[in-house]
């Protein structure tokens, strides 16, 4: 396991695009500056309430939603050594009590796959609140923690699951029965356009599959946001 630690980077993520390719490295910072989430948002990274970590991957063969989904689970099963209560809402957050504690943000480029993981540490929830979604983080959910000990587990998820995914090996029904999302109603943004549908279930590729008024639908990671209905 090797993983590189730094005081302060604008993006961990963005520091594994910038050095010359090695398999299996991990970067972790205790602050970024320029701190990305997924569709194009940013992510907040205050020194040391987050957890800022990335791995660096050869490419997979695999599309990039299910390689999201199979690395959201990763970050899930390292958070589930803490308490029993985390989910996973499609396509990999992580979530608990109705509020998002982590996420995950896949890039591929031509010669490597790069996997960020973000995780709320010791966020106060109001320093949350103005985010887009309800969030909040393993202290204010009263969640005990060992940093390096997350970190550990974290990378040893994150580098089974890539070799799963490498395998053709990594199961979606797993990922379903850890996202009570499916089998539920649900709001499914697609930019301009909102409607509501029916979660029916993930299939191979990802893709999440909903049933709305005008039929059954495919839905890809990079285009929609889902979010429960109560
Ligand atoms: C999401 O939008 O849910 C994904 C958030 C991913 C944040 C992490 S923090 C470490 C890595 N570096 C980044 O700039 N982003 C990811």
């Amino acid at each position: 396991m090797k993983i590189l630690y730094f005081e302060e980077l604008p993006s961990t993520n963005d520091y594994l695009k910038s050095v010359p390719f090695e398999p299996f490295l991990g970067v972790v910072a205790l602050s970024q500056t320029a701190g990305r989430g997924r569709r194009g948002k940013s992510w907040l990274s205050e020194r040391e309430k987050g957890l800022y970590f990335s791995l660096l991957f050869p490419p997979l063969k695999e599309n990039l939603t299910l390689a999201g989904l199979a690395f959201g689970y990763a970050t899930y099963l390292a958070l589930k050594e803490l308490s029993p209560d985390f989910y996973l809402k499609w396509p990999n957050d992580v979530y608990i009590n109705g509020k998002k504690v982590a996420g995950v943000l896949p890039e591929i480029l031509k010669d490597r796959l790069i996997v960020g993981v973000g995780i709320n540490l010791l966020y106060a929830e109001e320093e949350l609140s103005s985010l887009s979604v309800p969030a909040t983080s393993l202290k204010a959910q009263g969640i005990e923690f060992n940093y390096d000990l997350l970190v550990s587990n974290l990378y040893n998820q994150l580098v089974e699951h890539y070799h799963l995914l490498d395998r053709g090996f990594f199961k979606v029904d797993e990922f379903e029965k850890a996202c009570p999302l499916v089998g539920s109603p649900v709001k499914v943004i697609e930019g301009e356009k909102v409607y509501n549908a029916f979660a029916l279930g993930v299939d191979r590729e990802g893709a999440l599959i909903v049933e709305t008024s005008e039929g059954i639908k495919r839905l890809f990671s990079a285009e929609v946001s889902v979010r429960e209905v109560r």
